[in-house]
């Protein structure tokens, strides 16, 4: 007798964020370096972003959003089965934030290990946990993407200190059986390594390992082309966008909500146009936080449940860029 196996159905059951409290503005920023609040508002949509305290680490930010997302999810931290840290910005090399997170929030009996895929960390997270959870593997997924990219910021660069900011957010996802048509429709991810040093931190690893003289000269903190990462960043986003709709049938009418990777506001508006999308259906909180890197995808779906932006049956198109170079999207049906 021939056996048909039935895929699980994968929904985000609980969301959940946390910022740190210190708030950093443009107008903070204007005695730090050359720069001014019209500049950085006219060239990335930025007014102000969150700053991690001396004390926290990004598993500390990443277990209260992950303590907020289990809440808002109604499960025990004992049925999680996995937990993925999006992170670039780890609390160290080993073990990984996932596992710091996992003694924190009493997860007794989940695997963890942490996702490197810088501002594209969520979406591949979610890839993997749709790839655990489908399979039948596992059922239920916390995916927390974390990060502290503050640490990490030449402060004297007004060409990249602008942009990041501090954040986490979480979300649990849960395999269903039955066969209503909600949940995630489909994941895409990609990567290109050939333009990895668009955007990259060497100091640290084992190509640069850290020493006086390597500290000197700044090899410890983020470095970025941030032109050539402008223009790859609106095509790759755009053809994300695209194959995640066409693939699965869809049209761009057919998206009540894109939540786009918070880089820059003119990225978002360029991919906005490509699409040919409307402003109304496309969520944008960059002027809060900046690029919170992996966090600004779940951040902004968090909020935007919060705001009452997401309704049941609604089609979600969520799409992200980042170092790697690393890109991607998802598709889910709310
Ligand atoms: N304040 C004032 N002037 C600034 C500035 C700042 N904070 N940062 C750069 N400038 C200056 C540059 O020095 C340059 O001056 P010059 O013409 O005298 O040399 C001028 O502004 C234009 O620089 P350019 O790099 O061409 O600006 P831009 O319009 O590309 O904007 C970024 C710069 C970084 C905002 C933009 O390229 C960007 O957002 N890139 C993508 C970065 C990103 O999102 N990375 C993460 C991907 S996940």
């Amino acid at each position: 007798m021939k056996r048909y196996f039935q895929m699980k159905r994968i929904k985000i059951i609980g969301t959940g964020s946390y910022v740190p409290e210190k708030v950093l503005t443009n107008f903070d920023i204007e005695k730090m370096v050359d720069t001014s609040d019209e500049w950085i508002r006219t060239r990335t949509g930025m007014r102000e972003r969150r700053i991690a305290s001396e004390k926290e680490k990004t598993s500390d930010l990443a277990v209260k959003a992950a303590k907020n997302a289990i809440e808002d999810s109604g499960i025990k931290p004992e049925t999680i089965d996995l937990i993925l840290v999006a992170t670039a910005t780890p609390d160290m090399f080993f073990p990984s934030t996932a596992c710091f997170v996992q003694s924190a929030i009493g997860a007794k009996r989940s695997a963890a290990f942490d996702i490197s895929a810088a501002c594209a960390g969520y979406i591949y997270a979610l890839s993997v946990a749709e790839q655990f959870i489908r399979s039948g593997k596992y059922e239920t997924v916390l995916l927390i993407a974390s990060e502290i990219f503050s640490r990490y910021i030449d402060w004297t660069d007004r060409s990249t200190c602008v942009l990041f900011g501090d954040g986490a957010a979480a979300t649990v996802l849960k395999g269903i059986d039955g066969k209503k048509k909600d949940g995630i429709i489909s994941t895409l991810i990609y990567s290109d390594g050939r333009y990895a040093e668009f955007l990259y931190l060497r100091g640290g690893g084992s190509s640069c390992p850290l020493t006086h003289e390597s500290i000197d000269n700044k090899l410890h903190l983020l470095k970025m082309k941030g032109n050539s990462t402008f223009k790859i960043a609106v095509k790759n986003m755009t053809e994300a966008a695209r194959e995640s709709l066409t693939s699965n049938g869809y049209k761009v009418s057919d998206i009540d909500l894109l939540i786009p990777h918070q880089a820059n506001k003119r990225i978002i508006d360029a991919v906005a146009e490509n699409l040919d999308i409307p402003q109304e259906k496309i969520f944008i909180n960059i002027e809060k936080y900046g690029n919170t890197s992996a966090a600004s995808i779940p951040l902004a779906l968090d909020e935007a449940l919060r705001e009452g932006r997401i309704k049941e049956g609604d089609l979600i198109l969520m799409v992200a860029f980042g170092g790697g170079l690393t890109w991607g999207s998802a598709l889910i049906r709310w």
